[in-house]
């Protein structure tokens, strides 16, 4: 059994045994009020491959959502997640789609270059609320132009499927945010390299929410020097350096597994670990001077139910683990909450926008042989393109998805 299976398991055992202490720890709607109500948010997805059809299974799970409409470049893949989703109204592009139909929310999953385009004719045409994913550009002035968009017409911008959605994720922020564990005296970034705006994005997103502050400054060395040329984009570029955040307190940043690979709080009184799942508290000392790792009593995840009904629907595999994960039910409930009641997301696309800032301004220093640099950035032409397959998809990268899986039949 694979890991993911098996923490999802002991989840289900624990929400049964523990019986609902869920909605106390967030503002989140439930299942039962979703389930209670008349009305569903008629739902449209933009770019319907790998992950928006992920979407569409969540939002499909969900009781009080309803998908009437997908737009989809690939006419094979169109036809295919039509029959899958049972949707009829089937476009070619965003602007047939709204030309046709004004849905309440709309989630943009096509390749980052295509977003900034969706996002605002959805703003502009008068959808109440917008979704997007990582990255959500490589030019900073297209994610402010998305921002501003959104802002102006009044729709809720959503980012997507991130683990500083996740649900343990936010309860841990706000737990810390509460002075639980004492004042924050600390923090670092490990395992940032790779890809630092396509899943580094990930590890900044969580930063600034555990710190609920911005990043002022960074200082960062880069390697290998290839990977540094203006042209190239994220990947392999490894980024070691410094953030000073505008509270004060600065960010060790790892570009190598230390071995974590995440995001580290430590207060006066514990460490937060948050390593790609739900974050580890460490508390208290024992006689050698080592952290006790400490059982944080998450409340459980409250959509669970739906969770599991969703299993059997989507195929897991390791080159897809996110499918194995809770966070994009946790961020499409909070998307949908921000929608109907004007309460905060758990990922927005300004989040995402400021990641792509700060990944930017790394690449930055680098080039500059390490100059501190200082955000907001003045330059918005600034520039960091994604791995291709992220940028372009996976029809042009040699990654195209079959028929079959677009089904849902393989994986
Ligand atoms: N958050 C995460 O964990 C995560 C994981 C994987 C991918 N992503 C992001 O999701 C996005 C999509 O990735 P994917 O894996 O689904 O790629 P994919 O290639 O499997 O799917 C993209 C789909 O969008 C369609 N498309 C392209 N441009 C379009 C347009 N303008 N209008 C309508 N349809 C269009 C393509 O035909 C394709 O079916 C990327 O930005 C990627 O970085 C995020």
């Amino acid at each position: 059994m694979y890991r993911r299976q098996f923490l999802l398991k002991s989840a289900v055992l624990t929400l049964a045994a523990t019986n609902l202490r869920c909605s106390s720890a967030t503002s989140l709607t439930g299942p039962e009020e979703a389930s209670s109500k008349k009305k569903k948010h008629r739902v449209a997805i933009i770019g319907c491959g790998r992950m928006g059809q992920y979407y569409a299974e969540v939002y499909r799970a969900m009781p009080d959502t309803e998908l009437v409409a997908i737009a989809e470049w690939n006419p094979e893949r169109r036809k295919v997640v039509g029959e899958r989703f049972g949707v009829k109204a089937l476009y070619r592009d965003v602007n047939s789609l709204l030309k046709d139909t004004v849905p309440d929310i709309a989630a943009v999953v096509t390749p980052s270059k295509y977003m900034k385009e969706a996002v605002i004719a959805c703003a502009q045409s008068g959808v109440k609320g917008v979704s997007t994913d990582k990255p959500i550009a490589a030019k900073l002035a297209d994610a402010d132009a998305m921002v501003d968009a959104c802002k102006k017409s009044g729709t809720v911008f959503a980012g997507g499927n991130l683990q500083r959605a996740k649900w343990d994720v936010q309860e841990a922020a706000r737990r810390l945010h509460s002075g639980e564990w004492g004042k924050t005296i600390g923090t670092s970034v490990h395992g940032f390299g790779g890809e630092i705006s396509g899943g580094g994005c990930q590890h900044l997103s969580i930063l600034r929410l555990f710190t609920k502050t911005e990043v002022d400054e960074v200082i960062a060395w880069g390697s290998p020097l290839e990977a540094l040329a203006p042209e190239k984009d994220d990947a392999g570029l490894i980024i070691n350096g410094l953030f000073k955040l505008n509270s004060g307190l600065k960010t060790s940043v790892f570009g190598k597994k230390t071995p974590y690979s995440g995001v580290e709080v430590w207060t006066e009184n514990a460490l937060i670990r948050w390593n790609w799942a739900s974050p580890q508290i460490y508390s208290g000392k024992d006689n050698s001077g080592a952290r006790h790792e400490i059982d944080p009593n998450y409340a459980p995840f409250p959509w669970t139910d739906f969770f599991e009904k969703m299993q059997g629907t989507i195929p897991s595999t390791d080159s897809a683990p996110w499918y194995g994960d809770d966070y994009l039910i946790s961020s499409i409930r909070s998307f949908i909450d921000a929608v109907e009641k004007g309460t905060e997301l758990f990922i927005s696309g300004h989040d995402l926008r400021q990641a792509l800032e700060i990944a930017i301004a790394c690449k930055l220093s680098a080039q500059l042989g390490n100059r501190p640099v200082k955000l907001p950035l003045q330059d918005r032409s600034l520039t960091l393109y994604p791995r291709p397959y992220r940028w372009l998809g996976g029809d042009v990268t040699n990654r195209p998805q079959s028929p079959e899986a677009a089904a849902g039949k393989k994986s």
